[in-house]
């Protein structure tokens, strides 16, 4: 009886194993950390290079401390003014026109209710805007 148990459980086992190692194939991806592939993901996956471009694109392209905003002078002006009401997402998401951007300023006073800052503030944000999320440049 056990005999018999032993004989069906050795290919039974080779089998598990021999899966196991399968599957550790497609884990072990040494080119992944060069094509910019998360560790662990499926080479195989068609979604995983687009991942890994989200991925990296949200990495090089904002500041974790001001919701993902890029780098530079006004943005965390930016990030103060704008978040009272929305996420920075709105904004990253902006390729318009410089004029479109003094429209939207109006439209966020008037419409919404956002509260102007000081000039000198609001010419920085401005700025800030039409620099970073333009269609213009
Ligand atoms: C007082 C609240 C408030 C503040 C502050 C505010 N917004 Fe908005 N904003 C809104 C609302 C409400 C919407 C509409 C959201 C929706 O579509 O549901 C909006 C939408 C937007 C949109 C999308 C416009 C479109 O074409 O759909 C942009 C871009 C935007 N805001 C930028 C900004 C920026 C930049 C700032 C900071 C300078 C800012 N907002 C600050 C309330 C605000």
């Amino acid at each position: 009886m056990s005999n018999i148990l032993t004989k069906a459980a050795l290919p039974l086992a080779a089998l598990v194993l021999g899966a196991g190692l399968a599957a550790a194939g497609t884990q072990l991806d040494p080119m992944g950390a060069l094509a910019g592939r998360p560790a662990g993901s499926d080479p195989l996956d068609p979604m995983t290079a687009m991942r890994a471009k989200a991925e990296a694109s949200d990495a090089s392209a904002g500041n974790d401390e001001f919701g993902g905003l890029p780098d530079g002078a006004g943005a965390e002006e930016t990030y103060y003014q704008c978040v009272a009401c929305h996420s920075t997402e709105i904004i990253k998401q902006q390729r318009v026109s410089d004029h479109r951007w003094d429209e939207l300023w109006t439209w966020m006073v008037e419409a919404q209710g956002m509260a102007e800052p000081d000039a000198g503030t609001k010419q920085t944000i401005l700025t800030y805007l039409k620099q970073n999320f333009s269609s213009q440049r």
